[in-house]
């Protein structure tokens, strides 16, 4: 069964994909935002916490999983749930693993097409003379079709430029995914990544320089963007909002809860070492997010606009950080602003492409091992449920469609999806189990507190996130009290489009459930008979 399976060509090859997962618009666009609407420094103490008692325990979990489960010819978490938990539903649970990175993939693509399109307007300086909030909100909000157009149209007439570039984006994903683990995901990573990186770094080396851009204003300076960020301010640790927001970022940062990272493990051989290789592309990860995501949009936004000002940039959306602040400042920048512009969203695009296909490729995988589809033939079925959800984020998006989907499958998700998987490793499976797969062939002597950690305080936190969010959004968000990362109710003309958001993610469950059941049968079947 598992000679099939395919394998990463080679190690470097593994922690670039495994790298490439992790990095993406989360560390560059949602990290500032979360960072400025949580205090700053005050927001990096909870962070970090995260990621000790959250991120790596859970990180090093997943690869054990996915590893495990690519032995045994399974390349997503139904099979591998079924294998360590002996239960019927737990092979049920386990398409959670691929409902919840679809649906993720399905909004991240369209956000993905829109820093493709955002790099080609600054090459050409289609925004330059868009330069104030105003009128670069209204050219944002026109791309994206959210704009009211009966006074007329400024910059775009219709969707029809943000629908190509999701259309482009949508096929150079599935170009990779047709190529296979080796041959697509790890070449594209093995350029994507390093690109990003130094794209990053040159981007880095110039906000670092600017100073003090207006000299009438000193006190919006670089200086004071960095000090906001690392002053730590302890009082607000009090705050459980911070808390959980932090707890929300690790989790989306370092792509846990989703099914992927499994996905990508499955593809590990055996005996190979994964408690180091999972840690280096966690700091991997982190490095990109705090050291280069939190020294480019936060900083420079500062320098421009001021502290208060970035602050309230930040409250406004969750692009307005990077797709409206941004493109104002990089026409303030001279002649190089057209090359910054084109980096700076060439590397959101780069960090995208790498983690959507990373969501994308369970549903390959599931379709591939567990009901021998051809690779092209799963890539089609593949696209043909992105593109399901993907065009319903393009047309839908001012109904609140894209947040919907990515709060449930973004956030909140992530955080069931983590604690019904610790809970199936460290009491099912059991922990002397589950210790002896995260330790076998690892090349660095893992802490054997993270063993007392995976099975007491992890689970212990993740459940105490989820009471919270049950109760401060999601019961709220469900009864349409509040819309997500807004204080402000649903309007009630938005209602039935996130209802049909609700009834899609719901439908790509019910669907990987059903297939489960289907083929779960026919393998007891043709077992009884031979
Ligand atoms: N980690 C990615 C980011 O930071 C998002 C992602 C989540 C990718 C889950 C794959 C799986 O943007
Ligand atoms: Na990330």
């Amino acid at each position: 069964m598992s000679q099939s399976r395919e394998n990463w060509g080679s190690r470097i090859g593994l922690i670039l994909a495994m790298a490439g997962n992790a990095v993406g618009l989360g560390n560059f666009l949602r990290f500032p935002r979360q960072a400025a609407l949580n205090g700053g420094g005050a927001f990096m103490i909870p962070y970090f916490v995260a990621l000790l008692l959250l991120g790596i325990p859970l990180m090093w979990v997943e690869w054990a999983i996915g590893r495990f489960g690519g032995a045994h010819g399974h390349g997503t978490t139904p099979g591998m749930f079924a294998r360590m938990w002996r239960h019927p539903l737990a092979k049920y649970l386990g398409a959670l693993g691929i409902a919840i990175p679809l649906s993720f993939v399905m909004y991240y693509t369209y956000v993905e097409g829109w820093t493709l399109a955002y790099a080609c307007f600054s090459a050409i300086k289609h925004y330059w003379g868009v330069d104030t909030f105003a009128e670069m909100s209204r050219f944002l909000a026109e791309f994206q079709g959210k704009a009211d157009l009966s006074q007329g149209a400024q910059y775009f007439s219709g969707i029809g430029v943000a629908l190509l570039f999701y259309c482009v984006t949508l096929g150079l994903n599935l170009f990779v995914l047709s190529h296979g683990v080796a041959k697509g995901i790890e070449r594209l990573a093995k350029i994507a990544l390093p690109a990003l990186f130094l794209f990053a770094l040159v981007l880095v080396i110039r906000v670092i320089t600017l100073g003090t851009p207006d000299p009438s204003h000193p006190e919006n300076s670089v200086a004071a963007g960095f000090a906001y960020i690392w002053n730590p301010d302890f009082s607000m640790l009090k705050n459980p909002t911070v808390w959980l927001a932090a707890a929300g970022q690790i989790f989306f940062t370092l792509s846990i809860g989703t099914g992927s990272i499994q996905t990508y493990a499955s593809y590990v051989k055996r005996n190979d070492d994964i408690a180091l290789t999972g840690l280096s592309t966690s700091a991997t990860n982190e490095f990109a997010e705090v050291i280069l995501g939190g020294s480019i949009a936060i900083p420079v936004a500062v320098a421009f606009f001021g502290l208060a000002e970035t602050q309230q940039i930040a409250r406004e959306g969750s692009f307005d950080l990077g797709f409206q602040a941004m493109p104002i400042i990089f026409q303030k920048m001279g002649a190089l602003g057209p090359l910054y512009g084109t980096l700076w969203f060439a590397l959101l695009f780069f960090a995208g492409i790498t983690s959507s296909v990373a969501l994308a490729q369970p549903v390959m995988a599931f379709m591939q091992d567990e009901f021998r589809w051809s690779r092209k033939k799963a890539m089609f079925f593949t696209g043909s449920l992105m593109a399901i959800g993907g065009l319903a984020c393009v047309f839908f998006l001012k109904h609140g469609f894209l947040d919907e989907m990515d709060f449930w499958a973004g956030t909140f998700g992530l955080v069931i999806f983590a604690l019904i998987e610790v809970l199936i490793f460290a009491w099912a499976f059991g922990i002397d189990n589950g210790w002896k797969e995260i330790t076998r062939g690892a090349d660095i002597k893992v802490p054997r507190a993270f063993k007392f950690i995976i099975k007491y305080v992890t689970p212990v936190y993740l459940l105490l996130m989820l009471i919270a969010w049950t109760w401060q959004d999601a019961v709220p968000i469900l009864l349409f009290a509040k819309q997500p990362a807004q204080d402000a109710p649903y309007p009630p003309e938005d209602i039935p489009y996130v209802l049909a958001a609700r009834l899609l993610m719901l439908g790509t469950f019910v669907l990987f459930a059903v297939l489960v059941g289907v083929i779960w049968r026919r393998r007891h079947r043709q077992e009884g008979l031979v």
